[in-house]
């Protein structure tokens, strides 16, 4: 069935993949990819299927209320999957109203677009929105996060997601809008902003920098490929269940210290260096405030109820990672230039 779809935030890390597989995939649709190109967005990630005849770039800012509402008239878009946000924790502590602006604001502005397009004419409709596990809070040493986890968010970045996934839900319970929200853990893999752990610390290990692990290190995540998280999100947009949320994850926790072990070893043995050479860069940095302890996902409902499983295993998906990292060093140093090396100082001075 032909249907417009769409997929804001298509420029920055996840919403490239989401975008590239839906084009890829569904030729009989129409995909609009919105995007601010904030810092994080980034069109070099899409040029492989920039020309595809079903794909359409709007260069726009969700936070544009009139803009907004002009395009979801024009376009009668059947369906919303939100990816747009301000991502990075640190960038929240710094800047916590660039957060509140676009990740609530921002995804009011979207959600109020789409009622007013559709008001009680749903039938075939759905907005799906992008989330975090971040929302739940943190974990002890034992337990793992599920749909009925309270949220307890700690961070401006989460509580910001947080907020954004009540507004979803109230426009359901409220207008009939249907909805799904998916939760998802930590992503890795190519076009990650180095601003996040993994691609950051490939980058430096690539130039003998120093690797600034925050506090003892000891802190867990639970890592997915993203690849992954995109076959998850088309699962769930086709097949999810109206007003249902899916937690999203990899059945794969990782300490900070030994993941970032795992990668000097990986990256050792790809640039042809001596055993323990990446190890020697780690250095021990001030934590970040308000840090949480444990991230970790039970995925068994989108796996029971719609089959999905991440498809390689994290040193799988790490290796193919580091590959993309070391064949593309252009992508790489446009970003590390300019308002990335301020950002850069700022953070780890
Ligand atoms: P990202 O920072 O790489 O990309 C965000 C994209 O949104 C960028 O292209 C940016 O230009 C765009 N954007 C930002 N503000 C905008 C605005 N006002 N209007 C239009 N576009 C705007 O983020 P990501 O890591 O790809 O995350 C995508 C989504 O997935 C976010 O909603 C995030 O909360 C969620 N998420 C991320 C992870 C992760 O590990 N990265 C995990 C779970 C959920
Ligand atoms: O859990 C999902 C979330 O994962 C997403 O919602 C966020 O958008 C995404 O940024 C990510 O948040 P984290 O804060 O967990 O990711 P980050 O890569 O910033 O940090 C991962 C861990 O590594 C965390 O414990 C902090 C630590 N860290 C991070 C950086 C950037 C360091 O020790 N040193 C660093 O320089």
């Amino acid at each position: 069935m032909s249907k417009k779809i769409l997929i804001t935030g298509g420029a920055g890390f996840i919403g490239s993949h989401v975008v590239r597989l839906f084009v890829n995939t569904y030729p009989e649709y129409q995909i609009y990819n919105l995007d601010a190109l904030t810092y994080a967005g980034n069109l070099e990630n899409l040029t492989d299927i920039e020309n595809a005849s079903n794909y359409t770039f709007l260069k726009g800012d969700i936070t544009d209320e009139s803009y907004i509402n002009d395009l979801f008239e024009k376009n009668q878009f059947d369906g919303v999957i939100h990816l747009a946000a301000e991502s990075h924790v640190d960038r929240s502590i710094t800047d916590p109203l660039a957060f509140a602006k676009t990740n609530i604001l921002g995804t009011m502005i979207l959600l109020n677009a789409f009622k007013n397009l559709w008001q009680d004419q749903w039938q075939d409709k759905l907005f799906y929105h992008v989330s975090t596990d971040e929302v739940y809070g943190t974990l002890g040493e034992t337990g793992l996060f599920t749909e009925t986890t309270s949220y307890d968010p700690n961070s401006p970045y989460s509580a910001s997601k947080a907020s954004s996934d009540h507004f979803v839900r109230a426009y359901g319970e409220t207008y009939g809008m249907p909805y799904v929200i998916s939760n998802c853990s930590n992503n890795y893999g190519a076009n990650q902003f180095p601003e996040k752990l993994i691609p950051l610390f490939i980058n430096n290990i690539i130039n003998n920098k120093a690797l600034p692990v925050y506090g003892d290190g000891k802190y867990t995540r639970d890592w997915l490929y993203v690849v992954d998280h995109a076959i998850a999100i088309d699962l769930v947009f086709h097949k999810g269940e109206n007003e249902e949320t899916y937690n999203i994850g990899g059945f794969n926790e990782w300490q900070n210290i030994d993941l970032i072990k795992l990668l000097c070893v990986q990256m050792d043995e790809k640039l042809g260096r001596g055993k323990g050479t990446s190890e020697q860069l780690i250095t021990y940095v001030k934590d970040r405030p308000g840090h949480d302890l444990r991230y970790a996902i039970d995925a068994s409902k989108i796996n029971q109820e719609l089959g999905w499983k991440p498809s390689v295993t994290f040193e799988q998906g790490l290796s193919k990672t580091i590959d993309w990292y070391l064949s593309n060093t252009v992508w790489m140093e446009r970003i590390v230039s300019g308002a990335y090396e301020d950002y850069y100082k700022k953070q780890y001075k």
